[in-house]
Formats: structure tokens, C-alpha cells, sequence
């Protein structure tokens, strides 16, 4: 593997850097003024998704300049690397194949794609078999209720699928429990039957602490409701990588999904992760999932790169992380079903490029991986939009909304509609200080008064977002949207010079929850050098009352 160069290092980077003290004395505003089809320039689409990225403080040179810096960083070469299953997870010496699981033919990964296959038929036998009522619990009821049991990638994008489809939803009910809070699991089986409860265990590892301590507190419901040991195999299933850990966990081989090391968590939808997903919403609609995630795939390996939308996504993060010092960034999706999509996105774009090494493991003088927030709009509009208006840091906004709904209700798709489009545009235009003086004038205000509250009306505007539409939330317009930001990570993480598929660093913290279990276990208080006096103190607290 070809050593990385860093994003510094590149010819294009100063040049950028001056352009972009140029640009911070632009308007967003402005742009529209000079250039009426400014619009037309700055809008790509790709898999039925559109991308207007016109609201950007972006011009045609910065954006040349852009598409230069992904030339001199090799990219085309990295996502032939990528797709062609070479070791690309240099740290872990192994690809990064989660594209391959929703191909329709594996090519020259034919050994690989016909594992996915034999997968995606024992996906497809058992979401049928539960459609058919004809899985049955200890007692001889057909399965109602799934549980999926899983944390981090083995959660959040099943959990976020079923979710974003619930239109699509059949008469199995699946729920989703991450915490390893007590609190999850007994909430959620408070109001299932264990009768009818199938379990999903998802760990590609099979070794998560939150996820086995779940599993066996449902096993042991599951024996409290009167199952035997032998009954397990009707309410568990697994997928992992960790055949061996599953069955001593009591699943059989049968029942035992397999996924392959090729596979990061937080890309593993689109394998047998994504079972609950597929039972929620029937086999022929995870299949339209896959097929627009297919329809993503492609345009990213064809378009070129001025038309390449998780291109261009990932160039827009570059440049107001590492131009502009953004430190965040923020995903609104206006859409009550996507509520889920922030947090998923918070592990596939952090956990993937929260990096300060490169992948040859040189220390990073520039910043990565912006945190990534958001929630479903209107509601950030009653409690953080304050600050994307007012507050002192840059946060560049992605909008995204599909056009039509689900719902009977089409006038109040028109009140969410009006209020996203509302947003990005006062993200832009911002008020002035005499604009603020005649709304307050208006009001009714007297002039003194008006004066001295005028500058707390003031908006900067100037705020860059982009809007991704689509003309509804289907199965295949969120597997276009959800490869769209896998695709763009990755260009990120090129850009970067890190590697986006592992995640040392999440180690440490497992390994001193450990120690800390044990001295919480313990009767005597650890020593010195074993803990701190405050974690000390936080712990005998715990004790105290334990
Ligand atoms: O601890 C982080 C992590 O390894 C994530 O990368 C992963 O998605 C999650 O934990 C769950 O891991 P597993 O699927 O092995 O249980």
C-alpha cells in the first residue's frame, strides 16, 4: 500500500488557503446576484437523490482547486483500491468490502460475493419464514415481536433503517436495545410476550460487554417464562463473525449468520446486521434498499468529478474543516423517520476519521472529522438553530428532505417543507443591523428602543449549507443516501491520509471499564497506581450505596 501524502503537502493546499481568506469577505448572498444560474452550476444527482449545494460560500475556482487537491491525493486510484478488496484497512491488513454486499455480481470477488449470496438467501429464508408465521416460540405462537440486541454498527443503521421505513412496515414489530442500562432491555420487554420474542443478537465480534451482558438477561426472561434450555434455538438468533462465541452463547450453526471480517460495523447494514431491518419491512423491500445503495455505488465509480456527489460532499467537509476551522457540522433531516440518521452518521463519519495519525501512523498537524450532529428538523428550530444563526462558530448545515410523505396529511408536509427551505435561506441572508432596525420599527417600537435591541436582531447570515432532496423516503432513496455518506467518509478520510476503518481508539476505554468493574466488584479500594484518588472517590461513591 502506497504511503499516504498529507493533505499540507499538496500543491493545491496553499493555494486553497489563499483563496479562502479571499472567500471569507465573500457573501453566499452576493453569489446569486452575480451569477442568476448559480443554481444550475451548483446542483448534481445521482441515484434519485439531488444535491444543491449553491447555498455554499463556494466558487467555481475554489471548487477546480478542490477536484485538484482529491487528484493529487490519488483518489481515483484509492476507490479502485477500495473496490478491487485490497487491504485498504492497512492497520488491520484487510479491505473494506461493505460495497460488495449489495452488488448484483462480485467480479473479480467472486469467492467473497458468493458468500454474500448463500448470506442473502438465509436472510431472505428467515424473514420469510417469520412473514408466514411459520417460526414459532416455546409455546407454539408464531414470532410477533424481534428484538435486535446489538450496540454501535450493530445497531444504528438496522435501527435507523426500520425507522426511516415505517411505512413499509409488515405485522412484525422490531425493536432495537443497545444500552447495556438495565433500563433498555427491561423497558423494552415490558410490553412483549416472551412466548412470541425472537431475539437478534448482532456483534461482529461477539465479545461487546453491552451487548452478551443483554443477550443473557433475555435468555434468562426466556427461562423465567417457562422456555427450557433446548427451546433457546426458537427465540435466538446471531450474526457475527464469532461462530465459536455465538455457540457457546447457546445459538446453533443453524441459526448462526455469518459476517466476514471485510466488513466494518458501522458499514454492515447491508449484511445480515440488517436482518431486523429486513424483517420489519419484507424481504422485496430490503432488496430496493440494497438496489439504491447499488444505484449509489455506481455513480460514485463512474461520474466524473465535478458531477460525483459523495465527491463533491466530502470536498465541502474538507473545505470548511480545514479552510474555515469548522468544528462541527450539522445533518438536519426533515423527516420525522430519519430522526435516526444523525447518530448513525455521528459513528460512520467519527469513528471512521476521528483519526490524529495518518494510516502510516504520522502524527496529524490538521484537524479531521468535524463533529457531526443534528436532529429531525422543525425540532432543532425550538432549541439549537439559535446558535447555527447567532452563535460565534462555523457549522456548515446538510438539509435534507424528502419531497412527498407517507402521511395523509399533505399540508403539514408543506408547513415542514416551508420551514427547511426557510432555514438554509436565513442561514444565507442573515439580517442587517437597519434591516433589524425596521422590523423593530414595524413592531412598534419606539425609536431609542429599537436602537439598542437592534443589535441582538442582527443575523451574520453567510452560513453555508446544502439541501439533498428526494421525492420520497423509500427503500432505495435511503440506501442512495446512506452509501452517499459511507462514499463520502471515505473520500474524506483519503483527503485526510487516515484510515477510516479502524478504531483503535475506543480500546483503552474498554480496557479500563474493566479494571474499574473490578474494583467496583471488589471489597478493598485499589491502589495507587491502579486508579486515581477521583476515580477513586466516584467509584467508593457508587459502593457507598450499592
Ligand atoms: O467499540 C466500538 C465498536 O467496535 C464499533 O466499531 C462497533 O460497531 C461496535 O463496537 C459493536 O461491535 P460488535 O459488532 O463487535 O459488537
Amino acid at each position: 500500500m502506497t504511503s499516504t501524502p498529507l493533505l499540507t503537502d499538496l500543491p493545491s493546499y496553499p493555494k486553497l488557503q489563499a483563496l479562502a481568506s479571499t472567500l471569507k469577505r465573500a457573501r453566499i448572498d452576493q453569489f446569486f446576484i452575480e451569477d442568476p444560474l448559480r443554481t444550475d452550476s451548483f446542483r448534481v444527482q445521482a441515484a434519485g437523490l439531488k444535491l444543491d449545494y449553491s447555498k455554499q460560500l463556494l466558487t467555481k475556482e475554489a471548487l477546480t482547486l478542490l477536484l485538484q487537491l482529491a487528484d493529487e491525493v490519488g483518489l481515483q486510484q484509492r476507490v479502485r483500491a477500495l473496490v478491487a478488496g485490497e487491504p485498504i484497512n492497512s492497520t488491520e491488513q484487510r479491505p473494506a468490502l461493505h460495497s460488495l454486499l449489495r452488488a448484483a455480481e462480485g467480479g473479480a470477488l467472486d469467492a467473497e460475493f458468493r458468500q454474500v449470496c448463500v448470506t442473502r438467501e438465509r436472510m431472505k429464508h428467515w424473514v420469510d419464514r417469520l412473514h408466514q408465521g411459520a417460526h414459532s416460540g416455546f409455546s407454539g405462537q408464531p414470532i410477533s415481536d424481534v428484538v435486535n440486541i446489538g450496540i454501535g454498527g450493530s445497531d444504528l443503521g438496522p435501527r435507523l433503517t426500520t425507522e426511516a421505513l415505517k411505512p413499509y412496515q409488515g405485522h412484525i414489530a422490531c425493536h432495537y436495545v443497545a444500552n447495556v442500562d438495565p433500563t433498555d432491555l427491561q423497558d423494552t420487554l415490558s410490553n412483549l410476550n416472551p412466548a412470541s420474542t425472537l431475539f437478534i443478537v448482532c456483534s461482529k465480534s461477539f465479545r461487546t460487554e453491552e451487548t452478551l451482558a443483554n443477550g443473557l438477561v433475555a435468555r434468562q426472561w426466556l427461562l423465567a417464562a417457562g422456555a427450557t434450555a433446548a427451546d433457546m434455538d426458537m427465540h435466538f438468533l446471531a450474526v457475527t463473525c464469532n461462530r465459536e462465541a455465538a455457540a457457546q452463547f447457546g445459538i446453533s450453526a443453524n441459526n448462526c449468520l455469518p459476517l466476514w471480517d471485510w466488513v466494518g460495523g458501522r458499514y454492515s447494514v447491508w449484511s445480515a446486521i440488517g436482518l431486523s431491518s429486513a424483517i420489519a419491512v419484507g424481504w422485496p423491500n430490503f432488496e430496493r434498499f440494497l438496489e439504491g445503495a447499488r444505484g449509489m455505488d455506481e455513480h460514485f465509480l463512474q461520474a466524473p468529478g465535478e458531477a460525483n456527489m459523495p465527491l463533491l460532499m466530502s470536498l465541502l467537509e474538507i473545505w470548511y474543516c480545514n479552510f474555515f476551522g469548522a468544528p462541527s457540522q450539522a445533518v438536519l433531516p426533515y423527516s420525522q423517520h430519519l430522526k435516526c440518521l444523525p447518530e448513525f452518521l455521528q459513528q460512520l463519519t467519527m469513528e471512521s476519521n476521528g483519526k490524529r495519525v495518518t494510516a502510516q501512523g504520522t502524527a496529524l498537524e490538521y484537524s479531521t472529522a468535524p463533529l457531526m450532529w443534528g436532529v429531525a428538523g422543525t425540532m432543532g428550530q425550538h432549541s439549537f438553530h439559535q446558535w447555527l444563526h447567532q452563535g460565534t462558530s462555523l457549522c456548515p448545515v446538510d438539509f435534507v428532505l424528502p419531497l412527498t410523505t407517507h402521511s395523509d396529511k399533505p399540508e403539514q408536509l408543506r408547513q415542514l417543507v416551508a420551514n427547511c427551505l426557510a432555514q438554509s435561506r436565513a442561514l444565507m441572508i442573515g439580517r442587517s443591523e437597519s434591516a433589524a432596525l425596521s422590523t423593530l420599527l414595524r413592531r412598534g417600537f419606539s425609536g431609542p428602543e429599537a436602537k439598542r435591541l437592534a443589535p441582538h436582531l442582527v443575523m451574520p447570515g453567510n452560513r453555508p449549507s446544502s439541501t439533498i432532496t428526494f421525492e420520497a423516503l423509500t427503500p432505495e432513496t435511503l440506501g442512495a443516501l446512506l452509501a452517499l455518506y459511507e462514499h463520502r467518509t471515505f473520500c474524506s478520510g483519503q483527503l485526510w491520509g487516515v484510515n477510516p476503518f479502524d478504531q483503535w481508539g475506543v480500546e483503552l476505554g474498554k480496557e479500563i471499564g474493566a479494571e474499574v468493574l473490578d474494583q467496583l466488584m471488589g471489597e478493598s479500594n485499589p491502589s495507587d497506581d491502579q486508579t486515581d484518588p477521583s476515580t477513586s472517590a466516584l467509584a467508593n461513591a457508587w459502593k457507598a450505596l450499592n
